[in-house]
This record gives structure tokens, C-alpha cells and sequence, in this order.
């Protein structure tokens, strides 16, 4: 293993810790409400802006102390020193002995960033301009017509074949900006190995007009190689195999992979082992986000990003907005006990964001193992979901208001609608203003009581309702307001999920760039899928067995 590993450190034997247990204890009598009353100022106190972004923790179950506390914790667990290994290109991922390099993808300093080898440091940014430049000439040969089909038709659709990271970020941010799309071609994405995701997909499209992207990092994943196989199948049963060097690219780090595929080396997109799936949309992986607006927006994208890593980079630690995401979640996790995490932005257009994260987040930080290979002897990684509001609000917002889990919560919106129509946007930022409000002040006994008579209720029918009728209130949220949902404000929102999640890692002493926890189950199916194709039976418990025989006799 990498000698330039992050120092392991036990978070919860810290000095800060055992501060952060009493700030716990001394504020737990104390509601929101009290800490709003209290100080005027704490809007002004907890709240940051970035390059028009607001960053609101006011209503956060914290005051000054926690908050000192919290930065101590930053600084004991080695944040500092971790995000300077990150940026500097030490081979951090020490369980894959690689570098995380991400930022380098969205770097517009123009000079150098150099990656930690064996052999020595070596500067990331002649490949990753070269790569941009092929990308801006492919897109430019799409959108202009000149790069086309086998039959000399333009192409129309593009297809994304790619899972995970290869599939969420990109299809992500193609949802979030369309907006941006730029006319006469669709990007379209195809992940599950499910038949139907290809089938549903391709029906309404015309193999001459169809170009496919095959992203994966490996360039070995079972659902990608098998959508990309049928995806072949169905192009050169229409238009013979020598379509295929018209109608597919690949985006890839695995060359030799690419290549006995059938798809030409000169058609791929490189990107390199320093990046990991789920932080590769900047890479080669965005591809899809390229053509779908441009590659002057996929730049604007990558410069919101390097506003934020500059940021992260250098905001001393109390400025530091993604650090101080982090910090918030590891007290309301660790210390206040909260198990899930809600995310819930108010913008249609950020529907599948909750579901990047959920990989970004979970993927990465979902580890029982620390660094310096003991067990974890505190909780890592909440539950990450969410939905768009107004839509959760008539779903899931009730145990969120009223159940029996604390469950912070971030409210993200924007306040410039990109689709300004009549006054649904004001009501749109009515709830995003509301929930996080009513989640903090809660309704008393005494407010609920006042509203049932208001209503003319008799005494019986409060004394039945008004148990029910009343809100605890002092459920924490943060706000992150933005001026419009653009490539850039986009690039940031990312960026700042990104790093908050990096600091997370490093304060729970985890390594947040590996995902063994997903090869077993891959493991499992490679060897039960013989079985369901005529094989002989494997050795399996009774309830995999007894499934594997109801499918073979429901078939
Ligand atoms: O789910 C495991 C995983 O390795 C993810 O980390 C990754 O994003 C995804 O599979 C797809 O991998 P690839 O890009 O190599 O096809």
C-alpha cells in the first residue's frame, strides 16, 4: 500500500469530541427557536456567499461553541492536510494505490497539476487539454453536421451506455440544464441491464441517425458491455457492420478493452485512474453533457467547479462552505444521532440530483473499515434521498415534521426560474422558505390549541385532536440559494457535494475513493448466472435456491 496514505486518526478520542459531547449536552435542552430569539444576528453569523451562491446554516441546531468545536475537529482529524494531499496528487486512494484528481479535470489556472507516480510527479494537464480539445472537435463535427452517420444521414440522438458514475452525473446534469440544449440532437441514457432501459430507449429511434457512447471506466461492467453489445446488434442489423466506426465512441481508461470491442482508438476518449466513477463527470465521462449543450457550456460547468476547489482550497476553515457542510453533517449524525440525510432541492430540473449523490455519497463513505485497517467504532454515512420539492412535500415530509427521527435536511433552490411562467415560481420559493421554517419553529401546544378554537372545536374534539396537531419543531436544515440553474451555478452545487463528502471521509478516517463493498454481490450473479441459463446448480442457501427453481419453473 501507498506509503502517502492519510494519517488514520480516531475522531471520537479527540479533544474536540469530547467538547462536541458537551456542546450536545448543554444545548439539548434549548430549541431552535430559543437560538433564533436569542441573537439577531445569527442569520449574519451562520450564513456564507460564494460567487452569488448563499450558504445558510442558520437554522442548525449549533451556536458559536459548537461551531468552534466542530472546526477543532476539522483540525485535529487533519482536513487541512488531507485537502492539500487531494489538490498535491498523492496517491490518497491508497486501497487502489491512485491519486484523486478530479479537480485537475476543471482546473482553469493554466498551470500545471501534477499526479504522485512511482516513477515519480508528473503534470495531468497536456492529456487533460488534449482530450478537451478532442472533445470540442467532436462536438463541434455533431452539431455541425460534418461527423455523420453511416449512411451520411446527421446524427440526431446520442445514446449514453454507461452505469454508475458513467451514467448518474452526466445524466444528471443533461436533466438539469435543458435549458441549454442545444437544437437537432437528443442525448438520451441507458443504464440498467434490465432489456427494457435499451428496448424503450432505442424503439422510437432510427439506427442512420443514432450515435452511441459506451462509457466505462473498466470498460468490463457486465450491464454496460451487455447493453453496448445489444446496442451493436440492433445498429448493424440495420446498417452492417461497418456502421459501427460511425456510430459509436467510447469513453474509457481501458484502451485495450475499447479496442477488442471493436471500437477504433481513435474514436475513444481517454481519462486516467485518478479519477474516480463517481467524480468523473468532468472527465471524458462528460461527454453526453457536451453534445447535449455544447462544449462552451461543458467549460462553464468545469468553472464552477474550480470556483468551488479554489475555494475549498484556500477558505480558511470557518469560511469553508463544503467544509462546514461536512463538519454539520458529522454532528448531526455522530453527536445528535440523525441516521438519514434529506436533500431536497426546489427545481424539477434537479430531479436526478439526489440520485448523483446517492452514489457520490454513499458509495463513497458507506465504509466499516478505517484507514489503518481496524473496525470504525462510530457510525459513518447517513442514508442519502430525496425528491424535488414541492413533490416530497405530498409524500414523504410527513415523518420529517412529525416522526420520530430527526432528519436533516438541505433546501436547495434557485431564485431565478430558467422557465418563468406566471407567479410559479414565487410559490415554488414560498415552500422552499416554509418547510425549513416549520421544521425549525415547530407548532407549540399552546399555537395548535389556538387554531382549533379559532375553528370553533369544542373542548372534547381538542383535547382528541390536539395531540395530533402538534409539531416538535427544532429539526435542522441548511439552505443553499442560487441565482439560476446554469452550467456554472450547476458546476459549483457539485463541486461543493463533492468536497463536503471528501471531508467527511477524512473526519470518519475512511477511505472515500474505493468501493469493494459492490463486488460480492457482482461476484455472486457472475456465478449464479450460469445456473439460470441451463448450467449445472450451484451449492446456495435454501431461499437463493428455492428462487433460482420458482424462476426456472415460472419460465
Ligand atoms: O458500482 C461500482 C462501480 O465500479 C462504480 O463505482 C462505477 O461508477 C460503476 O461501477 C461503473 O463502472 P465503469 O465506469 O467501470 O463501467
Amino acid at each position: 500500500m501507498s506509503t502517502s496514505q492519510l494519517p488514520s486518526v480516531d475522531p471520537t478520542r479527540t479533544a474536540a469530541w469530547a467538547t462536541l459531547q458537551s456542546e450536545r449536552d448543554a444545548l439539548s435542552g434549548t430549541h431552535l427557536r430559543a437560538l433564533f430569539a436569542a441573537d439577531p444576528g445569527r442569520f449574519a453569523r451562520f450564513s456564507l456567499r460564494l460567487h452569488g451562491l448563499l450558504f445558510d446554516y442558520s437554522k442548525q441546531k449549533v451556536r458559536a461553541e459548537t461551531v468552534q468545536a466542530l472546526l477543532a475537529l476539522a483540525e485535529q482529524c487533519g482536513v487541512p492536510a488531507a485537502i492539500e494531499a487531494m489538490f498535491a496528487g498523492a496517491r490518497i486512494n491508497a486501497t487502489e494505490d491512485r491519486a484523486v484528481l478530479h479537480t485537475a479535470l476543471r482546473d482553469g489556472s493554466g498551470g500545471p497539476r501534477m499526479v504522485q507516480t512511482p516513477a515519480g510527479a508528473e503534470d495531468v494537464m497536456p492529456a487533460v487539454r488534449a482530450v478537451l480539445a478532442q472533445m470540442r472537435a467532436f462536438v463541434a463535427a455533431l452539431h455541425e453536421g460534418s461527423w455523420r452517420g453511416a449512411t451520411g444521414r446527421q446524427i440526431r440522438h446520442v445514446v449514453n451506455i454507461g452505469i454508475g458514475g458513467s451514467d448518474l452525473g452526466p445524466a444528471m446534469v443533461v436533466r438539469a440544464l435543458e435549458p441549454d440544449w442545444l437544437p437537432h440532437c437528443r442525448v438520451h441514457f441507458v443504464s440498467n441491464v434490465d432489456g427494457a432501459h435499451l428496448a424503450t430507449t432505442l424503439a422510437p429511434l432510427d439506427p442512420a441517425e443514432t450515435l452511441f457512447v459506451v462509457a466505462s471506466k473498466t470498460f468490463t461492467t457486465q450491464e454496460t458491455l451487455t447493453n453496448a453489445h445489444s446496442a451493436r446488434a440492433w445498429l448493424t442489423g440495420a446498417l452492417g457492420e461497418d456502421a459501427v466506426a460511425k456510430h459509436f465512441v467510447a469513453l474509457s481508461t481501458h484502451e485495450a478493452a475499447v479496442r477488442a470491442f471493436g471500437i477504433d482508438p481513435a474514436n475513444m476518449f481517454a481519462f486516467w485512474d485518478w479519477v474516480g466513477g463517481r467524480y468523473s463527470l468532468w472527465s471524458a465521462i462528460g461527454l453526453p453533457i457536451a453534445c447535449a449543450v455544447g462544449m462552451d457550456g461543458f467549460e462553464a460547468l468545469l468553472h464552477g467547479a474550480y470556483e468551488v476547489d479554489t475555494h475549498f482550497r484556500s477558505a480558511p476553515l470557518g469560511e469553508n462552505i463544503p467544509v462546514l457542510m461536512a463538519l454539520l453533517g458529522v454532528w448531526n449524525h455522530n453527536l445528535l444521532g440523525s441516521t438519514a440525510h434529506a436533500v431536497l432541492p426546489y427545481d424539477q430540473s434537479l430531479e436526478r440530483f439526489a440520485a448523483f449523490l446517492q452514489q457520490a455519497d454513499m458509495e463513497s463513505n458507506g465504509k466499516r473499515t478505517t484507514r489503518d485497517g481496524g473496525a470504525v467504532g462510530w457510525s459513518t454515512g447517513p442514508v442519502v434521498f430525496g425528491e424535488p420539492g414541492t413533490n416530497g412535500q405530498h409524500a414523504f415530509y410527513q415523518l420529517i415534521h412529525q416522526g420520530t427521527q430527526v432528519i436533516p435536511c438541505d433546501f436547495i433552490a434557485c431564485a431565478r426560474s430558467r422557465h418563468p411562467l406566471g407567479d410559479h415560481h414565487d410559490k415554488l420559493l414560498a415552500n422552499f422558505l416554509a418547510q425549513p421554517e416549520a421544521l425549525m419553529r415547530g407548532k407549540t401546544e399552546a399555537e395548535a390549541r389556538a387554531e382549533l378554537v379559532a375553528a370553533g372545536k369544542d373542548e372534547a374534539a381538542i383535547a382528541a385532536l390536539l395531540p395530533h396537531k402538534v409539531f416538535p419543531g427544532d429539526r435542522p436544515s441548511s439552505a443553499l440559494l442560487l441565482d439560476a440553474l446554469t452550467p456554472r451555478t450547476l458546476g459549483q452545487l457539485i463541486a461543493l457535494y463533492e468536497h463536503k463528502i471528501f471531508v467527511q471521509g477524512v473526519l470518519w478516517n475512511v477511505y472515500s475513493f474505493d468501493q469493494w463493498g459492490v463486488e460480492l454481490g457482482k461476484q455472486l450473479a457472475g456465478a449464479i448466472l450460469p445456473e439460470l441459463q441451463g448450467g449445472p446448480a450451484q451449492v446456495h442457501d435454501s431461499s437463493t435456491a428455492g428462487l433460482i427453481a420458482a424462476i426456472a419453473a415460472l419460465r
